[in-house]
C-alpha cells in the first residue's frame, strides 16, 4: 500500500508528475514550526476553527500576500481551504447545479476537468493562444450561454506554462461585469515566477466577481492540504452558514497554526526564493535538453515560472502512442489529450521540471528522444 499518491517504480523517470521534488520539501522547518506551536500553551487552535479560518492566520497570510502580490489583500478577503482542489470543490458545491455550464480554457488542468465532471457540469472549452484565453472567442460564447463560472489558470498555466497578458486580464474583468458571471482564477503557480508576471486577477476586479484560489502545495508541501480563496469579503461571509462549516468548523486549523509560524518567522518567503532558484535552473535544463535532443520534433515556449513545459509534436503524432514507446524506455509524461475538454490536443505532451534534479531531467529527455526515434520507425 502506497504512502504517497504516486510512488515511482524502479528506474522510471516520470516527467508527468506535477509535484515538488522530495529534496525540496521543508521537513526541518515544519518540524521546528510544529514544535514551537505545540509547546505554546494555547489549545484554542485545537478547537473547531473559525468558519473562514483562524483570524490570526488570515491576518498573517494577508500580510504575506500583500507583500508577495504587491497590492493590498485584506484578511477578511481570505477564506482558508484544504488546497485549491478543495476550494474548487467547495465553490462548485455552493455555486453550481448538475448540467450547469462552466467555461474553461482549452487546454485546462486535467483534474479540474475531472472535478467539474464529477459535479455533473457541462464543460465548454474556450481557445487560448500565447497570451492566454482568446477574449473574442469568450465573448462570442457568452452571447450564446451564461456559465456558472469561467475557470482559468492565469499565471504559469498548467499545462501550457503561459500567462494571460495584462490587457486580456482587464478585458476578462470587463466581460464578467457586462455578462454578469463569476471568474475562478486558479493561482497555484503565481508565486513561483522566474519572470515578472502580470498582477493577479483580483487587482482588475472592481465588481467582486473574481475568486483567486491559492495553495501551499507548490510553495511549501502538498501534504499540508492548505490553501485559500481570495474574494470579496461579503461573498465569503455568505458561505459561513453552510452545513460543512457549521458542523466541522473552518478547514484545517491545526495545519494553519503550524504554517502561521513559518510565515511569521519569514521562512516562507525565503523558502519560495530558494524554490524559484531551483526551478529556474531545472526549467533551463529541461529546455536546453529538449532543444538539443528533440530539435525537429518538439516546439515550445520557455515558461516564465511554474512547473511545466508544454511540448508541441508534429501535427499527426499521437501522444498516447508515443507514451507506450516512452514507457518501454522507462520515461513517462502526460499526454496532451488529458488536458482537452473536447478530445483534442493529441499532438502535445506535458513535461514537469519541478520534481527531478538536472541530471535526471537530461536523462529523461534522452530517453524521450529514443522513444521518438522508435515512434518514427514504427509509423
Ligand atoms: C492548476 C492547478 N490547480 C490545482 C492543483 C492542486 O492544488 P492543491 O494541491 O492545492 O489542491 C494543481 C496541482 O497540480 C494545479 O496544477
Amino acid at each position: 500500500m502506497n504512502v504517497s499518491q504516486v510512488e515511482i517504480q524502479g528506474d522510471m523517470i516520470d516527467l508527468g508528475l506535477g509535484q515538488p521534488g522530495l529534496s525540496l520539501l521543508p521537513i526541518d522547518q515544519l518540524r521546528e514550526a510544529a514544535g514551537q506551536r505545540i509547546v505554546k500553551k494555547n489549545a484554542l487552535w485545537l478547537q473547531y476553527g473559525a468558519e473562514l479560518g483562524a483570524g490570526d492566520f488570515r491576518e498573517v497570510l494577508s500580510e504575506f500576500l500583500t507583500q508577495a502580490y504587491g497590492y493590498p489583500v485584506a484578511s477578511d478577503q481570505l477564506m482558508i481551504t484544504n488546497g485549491i482542489s478543495h476550494g474548487l470543490s467547495f465553490l462548485c458545491s455552493r455555486m453550481t447545479h448538475p448540467r450547469d455550464v462552466v467555461f474553461v480554457e482549452e487546454p485546462s488542468y486535467l483534474f479540474a476537468l475531472q472535478l467539474f465532471a464529477d459535479f455533473g457540469l457541462n464543460i465548454v472549452g474556450i481557445p487560448t493562444d500565447r497570451e492566454g484565453i482568446i477574449v473574442d472567442e469568450l465573448e462570442a460564447a457568452l452571447k450564446i450561454q451564461k456559465p456558472a463560472f469561467l475557470y482559468i489558470i492565469p499565471t504559469y498555466h498548467n499545462p501550457s506554462g503561459i500567462s494571460t497578458c495584462r490587457s486580456r486580464r482587464i478585458k476578462l474583468a470587463e466581460l464578467s461585469e457586462i455578462f454578469n458571471f463569476w471568474i475562478v482564477a486558479d493561482d497555484a503557480y503565481h508565486l513561483l515566477n522566474f519572470d515578472t508576471p502580470p498582477p493577479p486577477m483580483p487587482v482588475f476586479d472592481p465588481g467582486g466577481r473574481i475568486f483567486s484560489l491559492g495553495s501551499f502545495s507548490k510553495i511549501l508541501a502538498p501534504g499540508l492540504r492548505l490553501g485559500w480563496i481570495h474574494a470579496d469579503a461579503s461573498v465569503l461571509n455568505g458561505f459561513i452558514d453552510t452545513g460543512i462549516l457549521q458542523s466541522g468548523g473552518g478547514f484545517n486549523p491545526f495545519t494553519s497554526a503550524i504554517v502561521h509560524h513559518i510565515i511569521e518567522t519569514g521562512q516562507l518567503g525565503r523558502h519560495i526564493e530558494n524554490l524559484k532558484q531551483h526551478y529556474a535552473r531545472r526549467a533551463a535544463t529541461l529546455s536546453s535538453s529538449l532543444r538539443r535532443d528533440l530539435p525537429e520534433i518538439g516546439t515550445f515556449t520557455d515558461p516564465g515560472g511554474g512547473f511545466f513545459i508544454w511540448l508541441r509534436l508534429p501535427d499527426r503524432w499521437k501522444s498516447g502512442e508515443l507514451r507506450k514507446m516512452a514507457l518501454s524506455h522507462n520515461v513517462n509524461f502526460q499526454p496532451g489529450f488529458r488536458f482537452s475538454s473536447r478530445g483534442g490536443l493529441n499532438n502535445y505532451i506535458r513535461l514537469c521540471f519541478a520534481f527531478y534534479r538536472r541530471k535526471e531531467l537530461e536523462e529523461g529527455v534522452q530517453r524521450l528522444a529514443e522513444s521518438a526515434d522508435d515512434y518514427v520507425k514504427q509509423c
